[in-house]
């Protein structure tokens, strides 16, 4: 006779004459998440792409985009675009990332909606490395931001915008669209606040903004550059939401940012 036909009876009736009553015991109690894995695990849960908020065909959009953080004034960052309820795209550098108040930053982006992408391990330009090491830049980054938020990124920014073909075939099997700019606001070069936003705030519909949210000026350029931008009429996007549909892995959006549509 095949174990699987004994009927459940007799098991039981087995169980008994061998003294185990394991089917009555209750389970051991399992001890509740501590805050930080709970909150991991909710962030785990969400969407990879999830549902846009504006709709960029009907509303002028502006994606402002913030590379190489996190850093140390990251936090009053997120804070300030909280308080607006503006959704930024935020290129990350793993070893920023993995650096002290790095995971914590990362948990909140994601908690606030806002985009995530891939801007390699230690800011190699990666043109000039061999191909295992800039699929090592990318992997490093990517795990680690997995790991601390769930969140798998569909987006990278190459360092310095430098790409070339084996940069495109490595985004385009991990899964990741190359996203460059058409705003530049220096903000590196010239640390002042109103010149910075100034500059940011020439974007057009359908803008990529670039800056740097490790510099104390960008972020005191901020609240003026939103004000400025709102009051052309524009709506803040991520990236994602600005294309109005999910970026093609290995593309270089640049110029084309409004897609073949016109938008
Ligand atoms: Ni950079």
């Amino acid at each position: 006779m095949r174990v699987w036909m004994v009927p459940p009876v007799l098991l039981a009736l087995a169980g008994c004459g061998a003294g185990t009553f394991s089917y009555v015991q209750s389970a051991p109690p399992r001890p509740f998440p501590d805050p930080e894995t709970l909150a991991k695990r909710l962030v785990a849960m969400q969407p990879d792409w999830p549902e846009p908020r504006v709709d960029c065909r009907q509303t002028g959009c502006v994606a402002l985009t913030f590379d190489d953080g996190p850093g140390r004034y990251t936090g009053k960052l997120l804070d300030m675009l909280r308080r607006r309820d503006v959704k930024a795209t935020f290129f990350v550098v793993g070893e920023m990332a993995a650096a002290e108040r790095g995971p914590e930053h990362l948990r909140q982006m994601v908690r606030d909606g806002h985009q995530l992408g891939n801007h390699s391990w230690s800011h190699k330009q990666l043109t000039t490395l061999p191909k295992r090491a800039i699929r090592r830049q990318l992997r490093r980054t990517d795990d680690l931001v997995r790991q601390e938020t769930g969140v798998r990124m569909r987006v990278m920014r190459p360092p310095y915008g430098s790409t070339d073909r084996r940069v495109a075939a490595l985004t385009r099997r991990r899964g990741q669209a190359q996203i460059l700019w058409n705003v530049d606001t220096f903000d590196w070069r010239d640390r002042v606040p109103a010149v910075v936003a100034r500059r940011g705030a020439r974007a057009g519909r359908g803008a990529v903004v670039l800056m740097h949210d490790i510099h104390r000026t960008t972020v005191k350029a901020v609240p003026e550059l939103i004000d400025r931008l709102t009051r052309k009429g524009y709506a803040f996007a991520t990236v994602t939401e600005l294309y109005g549909r999910r970026p093609e892995p290995g593309r270089r959006y640049e110029d084309d940012l409004l897609g073949e549509d016109g938008r």
